[in-house]
């Protein structure tokens, strides 16, 4: 039978030892908060990514986890701050507001590089890459290099590059034959190559950021548009356009940039952890960005409400033949010997 007495020492033992975990835990918060307290806020690096891409994308899921990582692998010295869908700048500004340094990453697609850069025009081709493996070789070896070197005369630095996918093409009648195209109007990326495309087919084509896409395509402006389908799902055109083809006709994929002033002002080991979590990063992206397209592919079938056609070999290689005279077009704005390299290859 437990006597007062000992009682009393047991309720005062319970006591100093919740006292100690109290300390114990505050000690520790207080060391987190020491990390972030310790890194003063003129200490703390922050990057701000932006991007016009919704979160739920290959891009948008990159960029969290990459400032997840990077969040948590300086404790705090380097704040990552991620603006999906155009939250900050949108198509058209990212470039001018990386320049300035008011953010210090961004990540486009290839094709809105090729106003300043023909050359990046080259991952517009249609039908040049049959496979993801294929870009890799391309973006990972020389042609990737030659295409990098190029940014560091505007003070941009290509730090990774990222997939989304093959573009299927949308409109509201069924795209089966090249001459299906003829008298749409297409919304496209500010590319030379893809208005190239699209009028070999007889089509016109409008030139639009990508946050107006939905409206324009709603409201009748353009007839059709071209995304892969992670792009399609997330931002909802299925619901705007009544036919989508299945047709792999194009790539669409990213270069993650920065401004080169700002890169080379960092801390050689701050460098070093953002180097080693986007290579990390870049190849877990290449390695979802496949199957999130697959799935939003089969959600948007699964919606009922666009009818969804595959091209028949023989569809493929009309479109295949129809395309073929936009290399010859595009052999001096791109660079013949890229495009060499790029077949070959
Ligand atoms: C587009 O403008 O269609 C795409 O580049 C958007 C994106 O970043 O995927």
């Amino acid at each position: 039978m437990i006597n007062m007495e000992s009682e009393k020492k047991i309720r005062i033992g319970i006591f100093w030892l919740v006292c100690v975990l109290v300390v114990l835990s505050l000690g520790g918060c207080s060391s987190r908060a020491r990390d972030m307290e310790q890194v003063s806020k003129e200490e703390r690096i922050v990057i701000r990514f932006s991007h016009v891409v919704a979160e739920s994308t290959p891009k948008g899921r990159a960029a969290k986890r990459f400032a997840l990582l990077v969040n948590e692998r300086t404790n705090g010295r380097v704040e990552v701050q991620v603006y999906p869908n155009s939250r900050l700048y949108k198509d058209g500004e990212e470039f001018k507001a990386l320049l300035e340094g008011n953010v210090q990453l961004i990540a486009p697609a290839t094709a809105k590089l090729t106003e300043w850069f023909p050359e990046w025009a080259l991952f517009d081709l249609p039908f040049l890459f049959e496979s993801y493996e294929e870009v890799h070789r391309a973006m990972d070896g020389e042609i990737g290099r030659r295409l990098s070197d190029l940014l560091l005369k505007r003070n941009m630095m290509a730090l990774a590059m990222w997939d989304n996918g093959f573009k299927q093409v949308s409109a509201n009648r069924p795209l089966l034959w090249p001459q299906d195209f003829a008298s749409l109007t297409f919304r496209i990326m500010p590319s030379k190559v893809l208005e190239a495309q699209f009028a070999q087919l007889g089509a016109k084509t409008v030139a639009m950021p990508f946050n107006e896409v939905y409206s324009a395509l709603e409201s009748g402006m353009v007839d059709g548009a071209e995304n892969p389908p992670s792009n399609m799902l997330t931002k909802k055109f299925y619901e705007v356009q009544s036919h989508l083809t299945i047709s792999n006709h194009g790539y669409l994929g990213y270069v993650v940039l920065t401004n080169r002033q700002f890169w080379e002002s960092l801390p050689e080991d701050i460098r070093k952890v953002l180097e080693d979590t986007l290579r990390e990063v870049t190849q877990w992206e290449r390695e979802i960005a496949a199957q999130e397209n697959e799935k939003d592919l089969e959600l948007i079938k699964k919606s009922g409400k666009i009818q969804v056609h595959y091209l028949t070999e023989e569809q493929k290689k009309a479109w295949k033949e129809a395309l073929q005279p936009v290399y010859r077009q595009m052999e001096e704005f791109i660079g013949k010997d890229l495009i060499e390299m790029a077949r070959k290859l």
